[in-house]
Order: structure tokens, then C-alpha cells, then sequence
């Protein structure tokens, strides 16, 4: 057995994670940048853990997982490992990091819109019948359907935020999604017009000329995009969620008002002051404290800045889905999202956690229909809609389809699964990669993200003003039930995605 090479100081690790890391990409060590975050390399939750887990046995620490949350860059990072391996190694790790390093962000103090975004003139006139639609995000799992939804439902052409190269590229990009998902038409690639951009930048990373020309000619703009990640903190997400928001309000805003319809989500009531509360579409969500992942805490900043906006008189409407699952007719579904990870990795362990869960996923069809359907309706301005599904089923019932179907689960007590995710040791077990949104306590009560999803610790989300507002609309909320389990599990066998026996 090879002895690894003692690593002790910053530059040694620095030294050694710049190597790795280039290995993972598959690039020379010298295009790597240690001050820039690891997730701007496109190191995903998966991969950035599988540096973690080799630093670890390197330098016989425990490393948190956790630690990649509050130090994104691999300056940072190794810094303080050093710290670590100097303070004593043989000490057990402090597993929350959190309390080391990060304050308690204030997010109501996040939640300020640049004051120069106000509706260009009290003149707005609604149309159900858009020409131009601007949409970011359709290169997502959502933004196919919305899209989708779009050339169907309306006739308007679509200009596309998208993150390429160039345009031919931009292009195919919003297609190769559409293809992926089995809902590509020829007849839509004229009516698709892709802008080269980047949320995160100011003006969207669009040129003033060109965002003005959008801005100019608009009917109506579609907030689909965010970097839906489960391991970066609040400050590495802020730029794209937060003020990527921010500049689709001033696109809204500037020169023809024009509504600007927002996909959030249900976790802007993630805080545990809503637990066993009944939240309707339209109650202040003015609780923020107890929110810890970084992502939903950036839906509920981003949320707040369009309610501003909507107060300062842009037409708005707020669309807040739950877990989003595959296609209730094709079953086909995003394979990176949470619940398709959660199951691969339970099947794979063979166990599957006893917990009072409720199963709250919406099918994409469903969710992606309902909120075009509701952008072109002129009384659902000024409103926000829960997208929730109208009967979520406890994930018991799940684990009873899985069993039924031929897999071999046992259902065991909640720490003891906990435990069994503590021993995963290879990144092939998507659990793996989960383990910091899993396993990590929070606060002085010591939760975990998941407890505060247990049936308990949950709001009851009304979503009956928004069937309301769908009624009359053929559009419903597909049941969760054994059918619904059969068309998914369907598709991620033939997908390879998951594997029988
Ligand atoms: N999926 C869920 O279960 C769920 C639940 C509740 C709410 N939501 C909300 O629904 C929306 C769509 O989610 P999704 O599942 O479709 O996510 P997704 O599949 O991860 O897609 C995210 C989209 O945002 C784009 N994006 C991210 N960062 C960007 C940037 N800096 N500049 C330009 N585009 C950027 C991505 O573009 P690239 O292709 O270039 O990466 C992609 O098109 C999000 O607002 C999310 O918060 C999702």
C-alpha cells in the first residue's frame, strides 16, 4: 500500500487539490484559478465531493463535507485545512462549519431592489396574445416545458437568455434540451431566438443596445433560470438567483412595462415559523429566519424583489412549484433533480428511511401548463399561485409501489439510515453526493434540512385559490399514485438510469 505524502501547509494543499481538480476536469494545472469558486468550473455537487473525500484521505482529517459551503474556493479551502491539520488532528472535526464561519445572514436585509426599477410609465396594456415573449432558463428541466408551453399555447416567438458560445450554438442548445426531453417540433425553431447571456452579470450580460432593444419590444418576460444547487451557500448563488432577478425586473421595467412572470418556489416558506400553518397563495411571507439552505434562501430574497417590483406597479405574477417530477404521460424527467437521486441512492442501499414525509411533487406537464396558461389570463396580474400538488401522498406509499414493483427495500428507523449515509464511501451512490444537504445540523436544535421536512415541521400549502384559477382550463394535477410511479419508473429503467435487481 502507498503511504500518501504528508500534506501540511496551505501550499502544499493548494498545491495538491490544483493537481486533483485539473485531473477531474481533465485540464492542464495551470488553467486552474484558486481564487475562483470551484463551482465556476462547472464542478458539480458530485464531483466537488469527490476532492473533498481525497483530501480526506490525504491528510487523515475528518473533512466536513460541509466545509466546500463556506470555502467555494480551493484558496480558501486549503487554508483552512491547514488550519485543521495544525490545530490537531486527532481532535473529531467540528461537523458544523456553519458555526465557524458563517453569521447569520439577515435575508430581509438582502431583499433591496435598486431603486432606478420602476415601471417605465403607469401605461401597460395586457395581451393574451403575445408577439414577443422573453424567457430565460429553457435550457432547464422547467424552462423545455415552458417553452414548450409557449409555441403551443400562444404564437409568439421566443428570445432565449442563453449561456453559449455563439449563436448557432445558443440555438442548439435550447433544441438539444427540448430533444432530450421528447418535445422538439421542426416547426419551432424558427419562433426560437436565442440571446447570448448570463444572469449574473449586469444588464444579463446583454449589451445595452440589445437589452433595450428586448426591453423596447417585449410583450411579456418568463424568469425561469437559477442555479438550483444544494451545496453552495447563499453568496455563491446570490449573483445568478438575487440579482439575476433583479436585472429581468429592470427588463420588465424599462421602456414598455410588460408583466414579468416568476417561477419561485414553495421553499419561501421554508422557515419553521410556518410549521403546521396553513399558507395560501397570497399570505406575506415575511418569516425568513430557520431558512439554511443558501438555495431556498435565495428564492425567498428573489421573491421578496418581485413582490417590490409588483409594489412599485410592474404587472407581476409569482409561481411557486414544489419537487418538479417527470411528465405524468411520457414519465420522462430530469434525472439530476432530488427525488430521482434520492431514490436511485435508497434502491442502491437497499433501505429507505421510516420518516413521516409527505410526497409534495407537482409533474413538469402539469406545472409548466398552469403557469402559461395563468401568464395569459389578465386577472391572475399581481397574484402568486401555488403550484403544489392538491394531494401529496406520504412517501410510505411510495416505498409500498417500490416494493410491489420488485425491488428489494426495507423500510428502518431514521438515524440508523442516517447512519447508513455517514458509511456510504463511493461517490457512485447519489446519497453520496447528498450527504451535506442530508446529514448537516443546523441551529441550536441541531436539524437537519430534511427534519424540516417531516409532515410536522411542514406548512399545509393551500393551493386552492390557484385551482380556482385554473378551473375551466382542462388542466389537472395528475394523481400520485401506482399508475403515475409505474410511467416513472418506466422511464428511468429504459433510461438506464436505474437498474432492476
Ligand atoms: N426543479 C425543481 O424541483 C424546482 C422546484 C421548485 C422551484 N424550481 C424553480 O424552477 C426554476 C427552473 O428549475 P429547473 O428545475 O428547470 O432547473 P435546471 O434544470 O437546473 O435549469 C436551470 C436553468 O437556469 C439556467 N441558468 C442557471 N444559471 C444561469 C446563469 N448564470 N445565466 C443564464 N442561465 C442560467 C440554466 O442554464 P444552463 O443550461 O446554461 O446551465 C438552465 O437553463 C428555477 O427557478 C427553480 O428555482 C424548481
Amino acid at each position: 500500500m502507498i503511504v500518501p505524502k504528508k500534506l501540511e501547509t496551505a501550499e502544499d494543499i493548494q498545491e495538491w487539490m490544483v493537481k486533483k481538480l485539473a485531473e477531474l476536469l481533465a485540464v492542464e494545472p495551470d488553467t486552474i484559478d484558486v481564487q475562483q469558486p470551484l463551482e465556476s468550473y462547472g464542478l458539480d455537487s458530485s464531483r466537488a465531493m469527490v476532492l473533498v473525500t481525497q483530501a480526506e484521505k490525504m491528510l487523515g482529517l475528518e473533512v466536513s463535507p460541509v466545509l466546500l459551503w463556506h470555502y467555494p474556493t480551493i484558496e480558501a479551502l486549503a487554508q483552512r485545512l491547514a488550519e485543521d491539520c495544525e490545530e490537531n488532528t486527532s481532535e473529531v472535526q467540528d461537523t458544523n462549519a456553519a458555526s465557524k464561519s458563517s453569521p447569520t445572514l439577515n435575508l430581509q436585509a438582502e431583499a433591496v431592489l435598486d431603486p432606478r426599477i420602476y415601471p417605465a410609465s403607469s401605461y401597460f396594456a395586457f395581451t393574451s396574445t403575445p408577439d414577443n415573449v422573453f424567457l430565460t432558463g429553457a435550457t432547464g428541466f422547467l424552462g423545455a416545458f415552458i417553452i414548450y408551453e409557449l409555441l403551443k399555447q400562444t404564437n409568439a416567438d421566443v428570445y432565449c437568455l442563453v449561456r453559449a458560445a455563439n449563436l448557432h450554438a445558443g440555438k442548439n442548445k435550447v433544441k438539444n434540451n427540448l430533444e432530450k426531453y421528447g418535445i422538439w417540433e421542426d416547426s419551432f425553431e424558427s419562433r426560437i431566438i436565442p440571446i447570448l447571456g448570463d444572469l449574473s452579470q449586469p444588464l444579463l450580460g446583454i449589451s445595452q443596445e440589445a437589452f433595450e432593444m428586448l426591453a423596447a419590444n417585449m410583450d411579456a418576460v418568463y424568469h425561469s433560470a437559477a442555479t438550483l444547487n444544494y451545496v453552495y451557500p447563499y453568496s455563491a448563488l446570490k449573483a445568478a438567483n438575487v440579482l439575476g432577478t433583479q436585472e429581468v425586473l429592470r427588463l420588465a421595467s424599462m421602456i414598455k412595462v410588460k408583466p414579468m412572470h416568476y417561477v419561485s418556489s414553495v421553499a419561501v416558506f421554508e422557515s419553521p415559523a410556518y410549521a403546521g400553518k396553513v399558507v395560501k397563495e397570497d399570505d406575506d411571507f415575511n418569516h425568513w429566519e430557520g431558512i439554511f439552505l443558501g438555495y431556498s434562501q435565495t428564492k425567498w430574497v428573489a421573491e421578496k424583489l418581485v413582490k417590490i417590483a409588483g409594489e412599485r406597479g410592474l404587472p407581476i405574477t409569482i409561481h411557486r412549484p414544489p419537487l418538479i417530477s417527470g411528465h405524468s404521460e411520457t414519465g420522462v424527467g430530469n434525472t439530476d433533480d432530488f427525488i430521482n437521486l434520492m431514490v436511485k441512492g435508497c434502491l442502491q442501499i437497499g433501505t429507505f428511511p421510516d420518516v413521516d414525509y409527505m410526497m409534495d411533487m407537482s409533474p413538469v406537464d402539469y406545472v409548466s401548463k398552469s403557469i402559461v396558461h395563468l401568464s395569459l389570463q389578465k386577472e391572475s396580474l399581481g397574484k402568486a399561485f401555488n403550484l403544489q400538488h392538491p394531494q401529496p401522498v406520504p412517501l410510505k406509499e411510495l416505498v409500498n409501489w417500490v416494493s410491489k414493483f420488485g425491488f428489494a427495500v426495507e423500510v428502518i428507523p431514521y438515524e440508523e439510515w442516517q447512519n447508513q449515509l455517514v458509511n456510504i464511501s463511493s461517490p457512485d451512490n447519489p446519497l453520496y453526493t447528498l450527504r451535506p444537504f442530508l446529514l448537516q445540523r443546523w441551529s441550536k436544535e441541531q436539524i437537519t434540512i430534511p427534519d424540516l421536512y417531516l409532515k410536522a415541521k411542514r406548512p399545509f400549502i393551500s393551493c386552492d385559490a390557484t385551482l380556482q384559477a385554473l378551473a375551466g382550463s382542462n388542466i389537472v394535477c395528475p394523481p400520485i399514485d401506482s399508475k403515475l410511479f409505474m410511467i416513472y419508473s418506466a422511464f428511468l429503467i429504459e433510461s438506464g438510469f436505474i437498474q432492476m435487481g
